[in-house]
């Protein structure tokens, strides 16, 4: 599949396209993104009383179990750019009956305004791969700066490994045709979280609908 390489859309695009999107983003993507989303929590494997931050929360479907992992003296915090998206989340917490486990916060995973070493564990997902590959070890090495020396880190992204098929290149297709929506640039997920210092502890290359999923657990050294 070919890599990271597509024109960026700006901050108040992508805010914007996510914002049109969010009532029905759970709608459009549940099916094809939550059971490897699923895999991921697996993979990270939460204990009771852990704090654990999720980058780029979205509509708030892990972010939910996240929360109910940690347990009463635990705690989730999801940050997103989206504040259409965070309404979503936000309901979706309170429905649970986990408002005051889990915050939320508007923020650019760039430089998420949040206490350095303050979580033990970060969860990532069909997030990374939107970001300009020059901005991508920016967001890795803010998402350290928030873990303890110890913390994990679970990371579910498009893949640009593997070859490519008909539905890698028909995504590259749509992907040139309407970059506002079709918006993942696939990465080499295992690679980019080692080369951004973090410690590679497991790895699964999957799939959907055809195209590459990596689902990665690593570790802040
Ligand atoms: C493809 S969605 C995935 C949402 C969620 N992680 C999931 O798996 O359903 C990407 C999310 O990243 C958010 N996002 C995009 N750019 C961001 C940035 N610079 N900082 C924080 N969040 C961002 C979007 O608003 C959107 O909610």
């Amino acid at each position: 599949m070919r890599s990271n390489t597509r024109p960026i859309p700006c901050r108040a695009d992508t805010q914007a396209s996510y914002d049109r999107l969010s009532r029905w983003y759970d709608a459009l993507a549940q099916s094809s993104e939550g059971p490897l989303r699923q895999l991921g929590l697996q993979m990270l494997a939460l204990r009771d009383g852990e704090r654990v931050v999720e980058i780029g929360c979205g509509t708030g479907d892990a972010l939910g179990r996240l929360a109910q992992s940690v347990g009463d003296t635990g705690g989730a915090c999801g940050i997103d750019l989206s504040p259409g998206m965070l309404g979503v989340a936000q309901r979706r917490v309170a429905a649970m009956g986990l408002a005051l486990r889990a915050g939320l916060l508007r923020a650019d995973a760039i430089h998420p305004p949040l206490a350095a070493g303050a979580f033990d564990a970060a969860f990532v997902s069909f997030t990374l791969e939107l970001f300009a590959a020059s901005e991508i070890p920016v967001v890795l090495a803010a998402c350290r700066r928030l873990l303890r020396p110890g913390g994990r880190v679970a990371v579910v992204a498009m893949s640009s490994r593997g070859k490519g098929n008909l539905m890698t290149r028909a995504y590259g297709w749509a992907q040139q045709k309407w970059p506002q929506w079709v918006d993942c640039r696939p990465i080499r997920t295992a690679e980019t979280l080692q080369e951004a210092g973090l410690v590679l502890r497991q790895e699964m290359l999957t799939s959907t609908w055809g195209l590459p999923v990596e689902v990665v657990l690593d570790v802040n050294p």
